[in-house]
């Protein structure tokens, strides 16, 4: 497995697509286009931090990586 095989990859290339989306339907002045992309857009930080960020943060607050 290669850097760019890895979730976090993934999950940063999905957001990089998604964005684009929302630019193509805000340039479009397409309402509903907006809302579907937007939608589909938080998922993907949503989806990122229930893998990423999610499990290491403490209660306090505090982020703590693996390594
Ligand atoms: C590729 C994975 C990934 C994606 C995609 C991602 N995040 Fe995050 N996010 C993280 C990680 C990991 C942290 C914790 C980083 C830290 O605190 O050092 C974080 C932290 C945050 C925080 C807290 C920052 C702080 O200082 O407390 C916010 C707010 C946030 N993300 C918003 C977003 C939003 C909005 C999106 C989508 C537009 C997004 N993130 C997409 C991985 C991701």
């Amino acid at each position: 497995m290669t850097a760019s095989d890895t979730d976090w990859a993934r999950f940063a290339r999905d957001l990089t697509r998604e964005s684009l989306a929302v630019k193509t339907a805000t340039a479009k002045r397409d309402a509903d286009g907006m809302f579907k992309a937007g939608a589909d857009f938080y998922q993907v930080c949503t989806d990122c931090h229930e893998k990423y960020y999610g499990p290491f943060l403490k209660p306090d607050g505090t982020f703590v990586p693996p390594n």
